[in-house]
């Protein structure tokens, strides 16, 4: 034979490849696991090729996942913004609970932060050296099940107290999270895009600034409410500040008055800062009068 096998080598042929069947001692893995009843299998290959077909499928279901539904971007940072409230992930809630008590805050920081923590993962990370007793059952190693059970217990509370918390400053400060906030503006979109809804014909509306050549205009601009409602009145939609375009139609001018003077919501009152800043009662009235007319065209 014109490659050098042996005549009497006996030729298996598997599918349509032409694959020589070696025997079990002629390959180099040990013999099947089935020869051990009970004990073990050879890692390599065997075990691996069976891990690595598990990743594969694992692989291609995130890519799946990721295309079909890709992960969204936040609304860019804004330093400006006091109307946002920085969380970890889920995942990472207790740890931030924990830095919130006393004795793990302020001068006592590096205890909540390095210390508490390093004990913690230090003391799993040792754990197989320092509990070295042949016994499996959790209830016969009380001290290692207490210890776990302890910080199950610690963690869910930690974490529980931590979500509530945030809960509650989230209703006193009247506060729409980010998430929330995205999902509706997603909503809102999708509802413009078919069939051209309410949303998209509101924008279109109130567009453009009324009177631009009226006194209260100059008055907005020494004004306060320039920082927040922006020069173009557009507001600061990601940061909560409404838009003033078009404002004319949801409050009249005594309403607008009222707002300045007393505030609303995250809105802080401004009379007194825009006295403070050089300008008049009578300058005020103007500028209520002004945005007033803002109404849709
Ligand atoms: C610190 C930022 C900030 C400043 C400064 C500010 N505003 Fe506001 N304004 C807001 C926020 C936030 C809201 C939304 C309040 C709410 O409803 O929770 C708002 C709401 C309003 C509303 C109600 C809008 C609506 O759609 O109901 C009016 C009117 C208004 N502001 C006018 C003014 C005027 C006039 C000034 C300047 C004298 C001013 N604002 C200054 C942040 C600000």
């Amino acid at each position: 034979m014109a490659h050098g096998h042996k005549s009497d080598e006996k030729i298996v042929y598997v599918g349509d490849s032409r694959v020589i069947k070696k025997t079990q001692e002629q390959r180099l893995i040990p013999k099947d696991y089935s020869a051990y009843p009970g004990k073990s299998e050879a890692f390599i290959p065997n075990f691996l090729l069976k891990e690595w077909m598990v990743g594969v499928v694992v692989l291609v279901g995130m890519l799946v996942l990721v295309m079909s539904d890709p992960a969204p971007l936040g609304y860019p940072a804004d330093p400006k913004n006091t109307a946002f409230i920085p969380m970890p992930d889920w995942y990472f809630l207790f740890m931030y609970q924990l830095l919130k008590y006393p004795y793990t805050s302020g001068d006592y920081v590096v205890l909540g932060a390095v210390v508490v923590p390093g004990l913690l993962f230090g003391g799993l990370l040792l754990a197989p050296f320092l509990d070295t007793g042949k016994e499996r059952r959790f209830y016969r190693r009380p001290i290692a099940s207490s210890l776990m059970i302890l910080s199950l217990i610690a963690c869910t509370y930690l974490t529980y107290t931590s979500w509530s918390h945030y809960q509650v400053e989230l209703k006193d400060k009247n506060i729409v999270p980010e998430h929330i906030k995205r999902e509706e503006e997603m909503h809102a979109k999708k509802g413009a895009a078919a069939g051209g809804g309410g949303a998209a014909k509101d924008t279109k509306k109130t567009a453009a600034i009324v009177a631009a050549d009226d006194p209260g205009a100059e008055i907005y601009k020494k004004a306060t409410c320039l920082s927040c409602h922006g020069a173009g009145l557009k507001g600061m939609p990601a940061s909560g500040v409404p838009a003033l375009l078009g404002v004319g139609d949801k409050h009249p001018q005594d309403e607008i008055l009222g707002i300045i003077k007393n505030g609303k919501g995250n809105m802080g009152k401004q009379y007194q800062a825009n006295i403070d800043k050089g300008l008049s009662d009578a300058d005020i009235t103007k500028l209520a009068e002004w945005l007033s007319k803002q109404k849709a065209q």
